[in-house]
């Protein structure tokens, strides 16, 4: 861009803005708000930006002070007040070095806020949040957010860069771990929980933290799953399945903070998008804390062929009100110049630096900038028992029992000839999954060590899955070929009575950059599984996996399968309680889990076409190769109970509220816990509908032999939806109703809405 189209980009931007609904200001406590003014009013316009940017640790504070390059220039930033936040400080004495460094060196003294990627647990692992949205239990969603949040707290983070609320329907992208799964309505509870579970009450207590939404918006939309590709999306789509979590996050649980996404949105870079930062989000949903870019992803504007260079990047993410800069070194570098030119105002940039002085003020920093440094806090609650207790709950409830043919499951306490089979049997670091960047390596309970409590074995590993390195930062190399411990597996499981097979995704091959084209069981695992079935069938196979996988074969012929994902720090235990029957499996699936992989996206919520069959005949919406439903549906799993539905009764006297009612009975021997899920179809209306959307869900616990009734209200905030400008309507009309045990299996019925 050349200085004219600069200034016409500005005056342009603010032309747009100003033409958008007015934005919503800043309205915190009274005593908070004067506080901010009263500083902002001291700040020169340098320092201001200083607050604007944020910077990830870069030295060992035990060490010299770095000397040059771009680590002395970190630091002499921090110590001139151009610093406002770090991120990636790990423990709490470098949090009071960096802390130090900013308070007693800068003119004003404005303490830093620490953010960290808290996302499931610090040290204390809970299983990765998509494992957790199985377990459809928002309380113990809210638990496992809290512990993370008092651990991180107690290691001086402020912070945490969670939860991840995208939508995600494409088990090919990696980073399905880190959300809820498919579907907007349960997406948006969890999000709303594990926000409640972060900030709790009382956003300045020492053990609470500010959470942060992510990643506005539609990331989870990466096209065919490639990791940072191309979202090209509807407004129906974006309205109705990408935004409702975020507008949750703000509206119900008040998130302190939230961040964009790398991608583009209808073209323009989220980060630079006004549209969804300013109009959506800080204008029409009112939202009152802070935006932060996402790494690198103001400078990335420029990549994405938005901008010419930093300059124009700073200059198009704080007109679209991106409030700090992660990483980019683009406020820091520019903003100043751009406000001296006038193509960024500095009532934005007070605008930006309001928010996040209140939200620094809100945690507590101001009244001492080393409240949350406090060693024998962190020594005493790493690891505290409590938050032990808590993650083996989640890991258990996060459980999916895929099939159990002939109830193999729950093997019987005294059973004998067992065989255990698979390196991830044995794998204390793998189940720890991915995202847990201040964790301790090596500290999940093996399968085998949860299995120690229970019975002896015999194992064999049968052959490596990874080979090499295991960081966050490097890929992984899969073993694609060795198979010489092939047969001392086989030999094992021709002696056994019974073989448990632990297999799946090494942790490392979900996550950030972690896309898959293929996703089956990877390396020879597939191959060891079928050399094992041929000498013994009576097969127990527990998966570890980070995404949905496609598992055809495994379905049709192994008797049993355990949906074990990567369950954390009590990982072996949980499943060994499974196995055992100790707690009986009561998760469901909260993403569709395909036949193959030509499938994916795969979704249960998706739009009736013009053609939607099954017909005798060609023509019609399917594949010539495939079936066209999903191996296990979203809301599938089962239990060692057995449920039945009956009596749906639907009474919709009073319009406002409709009421579907349901028997639930446990006709087994086996107490048991249930989702009942609730599903509805829109018939005709202005916009196509889904097919399916859940809209309530319940899960109730069922003693052997007893029933219950439960009872969903329909309201205006169920029925409706967004039209393509983002209005909510509620349209009368026919309405289907589904209660069930998933979404593909239920009672149906029907009411209209007048
Ligand atoms: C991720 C974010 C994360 C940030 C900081 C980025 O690469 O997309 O989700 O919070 O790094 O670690």
């Amino acid at each position: 861009m050349n200085q004219i189209k600069i200034i016409l980009y500005a005056l342009l931007s603010t032309f747009l803005f100003q033409s958008c609904r007015p934005e919503h200001t800043v309205q915190p406590d009274d005593g908070i708000a004067q506080k901010v003014e009263a500083l902002l009013s001291r700040m020169t316009l340098e320092e201001k930006v200083g607050q604007m940017n944020q910077y990830s640790s870069f030295y060992d504070v035990t060490g010299p002070a770095p000397s040059d390059g771009k680590l002395k220039l970190k630091y002499e930033h921090l110590k001139k007040g151009l610093v406002g936040s770090m991120l990636n400080v790990n423990g709490v004495k470098e949090v009071r070095e960096f802390q130090k460094l900013a308070v007693e060196n800068s003119r004003l003294g404005i303490p830093l806020i620490f953010g960290f990627d808290v996302i499931h647990g610090h040290k204390t692992l809970a299983p990765i949040p998509l494992a957790e949205a199985a377990s459809w239990d928002l309380e113990a969603i809210r638990r496992s957010a809290e512990v993370a949040a008092t651990e991180a707290a107690a290691m001086g983070i402020n912070w945490t860069f969670a939860p991840m609320i995208d939508i995600t329907r494409d088990a090919r992208w990696g980073r399905v771990m880190e959300g809820s799964g498919e579907d907007p309505y349960l997406g948006t509870q969890i999000g709303v929980a594990r926000v409640n579970g972060f900030q709790g009450n009382d956003l300045s207590s020492v053990h609470t933290l500010a959470a942060c939404a992510k990643h506005l918006a539609g990331y989870g939309f990466s096209e065919a799953g490639k990791e940072y590709n191309t979202v090209d999306m509807s407004t129906s789509t974006l309205f109705n399945v990408v935004l409702p979590p975020f507008k949750a996050a703000v509206e119900e649980a008040n998130v302190k903070t939230v961040m964009n996404a790398f991608n583009i949105m209808n073209g323009v870079p989220s980060t630079g998008n006004a549209f969804l930062q300013r109009d959506i989000l800080k204008g029409r949903w009112g939202f009152d804390g802070f935006v932060i870019s996402d790494w690198g992803s103001i400078k990335e504007i420029e990549s994405h062929g938005m901008a010419a260079n930093l300059k124009e990047t700073a200059m198009i993410a704080a007109n679209a009100g991106s409030d700090m800069d992660m990483e980019s070194y683009a406020y820091v570098t520019h903003l100043a110049d751009l406000v001296e030119e006038g193509l960024v105002s500095e009532d934005k940039i007070d605008e930006a630096v309001r928010r996040i002085l209140t939200v620094k003020y809100e945690l507590g920093l101001f009244d001492d900038p080393y409240k949350y440094c406090n060693e024998e806090r962190e020594k005493e609650l790493l690891y505290h028992p409590d938050h032990l207790e808590a993650v083996l709950d989640m890991a258990r409830k996060s459980i999916v029992l895929l099939k159990n043919e002939g109830d193999l499951l729950p093997l019987k306490r005294d059973q004998k000839g067992i065989a255990v089979i698979g390196t991830l049997a044995s794998d204390k670091n793998s189940p720890l999954g991915n995202w847990r960047l201040g964790s301790d390596n090596n500290t999940a309970v093996s399968v085998l060590e949860g299995l120690d409590t229970y019975c002896t074995y015999t194992y064999a590993k049968g052959a490596d899955l990874s080979t090499g390195i295991e960081v966050f930062n490097q890929d992984l190399t899969i073993n694609t070929s060795d198979k010489s411990g092939f047969k001392e597996a086989v030999t094992l499981a021709k002696n056994a009575e019974i073989v448990i097979m632990v297999l799946g995704e090494h942790g490392m091959m979900s996550g950030e950059a972690r896309s898959r084209t293929q996703i089956d069981i990877p390396g020879v695992q597939q191959d060891l599984l079928e050399a094992v079935y041929e000498v013994n069938k009576n097969i127990v196979l527990v998966l570890m996996n980070g995404r949905p996988l496609a598992i055809p074969w495994a379905a049709e012929h192994i008797p049993a399968i355990v949906e074990a994902w990567q369950l954390g720090t009590q990982s072996g235990h949980a499943v060994a309680d499974i196995l055992f029957g100790r707690y009986n499996p009561s998760g469901k699936l909260p993403m569709s889990f395909p036949r193959s992989v030509g499938q994916c996206p795969i979704y249960y919520n998706y739009f009736r076409t013009g053609r939607p069959g099954p017909r005798n005949e060609v023509f019609f919406s399917r594949y010539i190769d495939e079936d066209r439903t999903p191996l296990y549906p979203f809301g599938y799993g089962l239990s060692y109970s057995k449920f039945d539905y009956s009596n749906l009764v639907i009474d919709d006297s009073d319009q406002k509220r409709i009421k579907v009612a349901v028997q639930v009975s446990n006709v087994s021997d086996t107490d048991g816990e249930e989702v009942v899920q609730l599903y509805i179809n829109d018939k005709a209306a202005s916009i196509v509908r889904p097919v399916k959307e859940l809209k309530g869900f319940e899960k109730i616990a069922l003693k052997a032999k007893t029933s219950q009734t439960v009872t969903f209200e329909l309201t205006d905030k169920e029925l409706g939806f967004y039209d393509p400008n983002g209005d909510y309507k509620v349209e009368s009309g026919m309405f289907d109703v589904m209660v069930g045990t998933s979404s593909a299996d239920g009672l149906t019925g029907s009411f209209q809405l007048k």
